[in-house]
Order: structure tokens, then C-alpha cells, then sequence
């Protein structure tokens, strides 16, 4: 059955065959909290939401692509579950985490876009009189260890700078987006983290919790996608709470180009 044919009879409520085959999803976009995947499930043409596992999946096309939307909740175990059951149920060929992230690098401002290079978790690892040291950990899959850093997907990378670049007034950079079940306002572990990772730029509570499953479970390619929503140092609520709607609307906006310039083949 053709993807045309499908849309339309799921949009005319009729019943189809679902097959993994049939419910592959090219792109998966995730989002933790609801601002970061409203105007994503708004924008979905032909939608079909499934409930799995008490989480939200929104199949349908943005910018003409077949995608699933889902949000996963805040922090890495939410992000970890919410990713298995879409692995397991939809089997995307490519996964966007997008979202809002405080600023490690203190020359970035509400509203900048950060682009993953890779993601960590900064909080996993060993805490001794010296401070805190990340290593490689173990996996009980067939995997046997995680990295610290997992890579951003060079294609999804590719393609992000590109439609980024072809937007006058947006910031982007690239480089490490760490993660940790803490949101962070201290400035002083706001410097430990530089200090630990110099090439990372933003901190938030997912990316990297989605990036490691997504490893263990084929190196299904990833992107974390971030706007600065805060600086992650004393002032960071009353800043996120200023700046959240539009940071999340910008990330946002971003995918949607992203997803739009992935190419069909891909
Ligand atoms: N997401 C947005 N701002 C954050 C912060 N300061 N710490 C962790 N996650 C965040």
C-alpha cells in the first residue's frame, strides 16, 4: 500500500493493515515538555496519534515527510522509555531530540540554536575527592559499552547546517550537549562542566539518554537540536521561565527545515 493511500484511509478512520513495514516513520521527532512538541504535532498533516505505553505517539507528514512526534517527559529515564517503545514500534530511520537547554558557553543568549556534535551525560560516571569523572559504562546489550560522547548523525548534521545557514538572524553553533537528571542554576557547576567538557555549549536532561539507546538498538542515527533558554547559572529559572516558549518554538522551527531537507532517499 502506497504512504498516499494509507494517510487517507487512517485519516477516513478506516482499518489498515500495520505491519512494521507499514508504520516505519522516516524521521522521529521527541520534545520533553508539551511546548517543545506542540507547534510539531500542530503542524502534522494526516494525524494518527497511538497511545503505547501510556506515552503519545503523533504519526503523520510535516514539511511533506513521514514522521512520528512524541514527547517523553523530563529527564533520562523517561527519555530512555519513551525511546525503546518508539524504536521498537515505529523504527525510524533517523531521531531529532529538540527542546530548550541551559548555556554552558556564557557568549550564548536566549533564543541561540545549539546543534549536538555529540551528547553525554554528565552525571554518569564516578565522584571521588577529586571531583567528578565520566568513563565508558557498560550495556547488557550486545553492545558492551557505551561511549561518553555520542555522536551527532553526520547527515542530519549536514543538513541542519545548511537550512540554518539559509536563515538571516539565527545563531547556530555546534558542539557537545550535555545531559543530567538536574536542571541547572549553579554557576559554579555551570564551570565544572566546561571544565570537564570544553566543547560542550548546552546543558539539558534528555539528549543524551535518547542518544544511548538509540546506540544500543542499531546505531539508529540521532541529532540533538537545542535553543538556549537560559544560562544554567543563579538566574536560570526566572530566565527559563522568560524565555521557554520561544526558545522551544525556535528549535522548532529549525527541525521542521531540518526534516523538510532530509533527503527522501535517506
Ligand atoms: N533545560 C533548559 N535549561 C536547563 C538547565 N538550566 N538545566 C538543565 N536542563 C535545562
Amino acid at each position: 500500500m502506497t504512504r498516499r493511500a494509507r494517510l487517507l484511509l487512517l485519516s477516513l478512520g478506516a482499518p489498515v493493515a500495520s505491519g512494521a513495514q507499514e508504520r516505519r516513520a522516516t524521521v522521529a521527532v521527541l520534545g520533553a515538555i508539551p511546548v517543545e512538541v506542540e507547534l510539531l504535532r500542530a503542524r502534522l498533516q494526516h494525524p494518527v496519534v497511538r497511545t503505547i505505553g501510556g506515552i503519545e505517539f503523533a504519526e503523520g507528514l510535516l514539511a511533506g515527510r513521514r514522521v512520528v512526534v512524541a514527547r517523553v517527559g523530563v529527564g533520562k529515564v523517561n527519555a530512555a522509555m519513551t525511546t525503546t517503545l518508539l524504536l521498537e514500534h515505529y523504527r525510524p530511520r533517523r531521531v531529532i531530540f529538540t527542546g530548550v537547554a541551559g548555556a554552558l558557553d556564557t557568549t550564548l543568549a536566549p533564543g541561540d540554536l545549539v546543534l549536538g556534535s555529540y551528547a553525554a551525560q554528565h552525571d554518569l560516571g564516578a565522584w571521588d575527592a577529586r571531583g567528578m569523572t565520566n568513563a565508558t559504562n557498560d550495556s547488557a546489550t550486545a553492545i558492551t559499552s557505551n561511549p561518553v560522547r555520542f555522536p551527532g548523525d553526520t547527515l542530519l548534521l549536514r543538513v541542519a547546517r545548511t537550512v540554518a545557514g539559509a536563515r538571516t538572524g539565527w545563531h547556530v553553533r555546534e558542539g557537545g550537549v550535555l545531559t543530567g537528571d538536574v536542571f541547572l542554576a549553579n554557576d559554579s557547576v555551570r564551570r565544572d562542566l566546561r571544565r570537564r567538557f570544553p566543547d560542550a555549549l548546552a546543558v539539558e536532561m534528555e539528549g543524551a539518554a535518547v542518544a544511548q539507546v538509540c546506540w544500543q538498538q542499531g546505531r539508529v542515527p540521532l541529532l540533538v537540536v537545542r535553543s538556549i533558554s537560559d544560562g544554567a547559572g543563579a538566574k536560570a529559572r526566572e530566565t527559563f521561565a522568560q524565555f521557554v516558549r520561544r526558545a522551544a518554538e525556535r528549535s522548532s522551527e529549525l527541525v521542521t527545515r531540518i526534516v523538510a531537507g532530509v533527503p527522501a532517499s535517506r
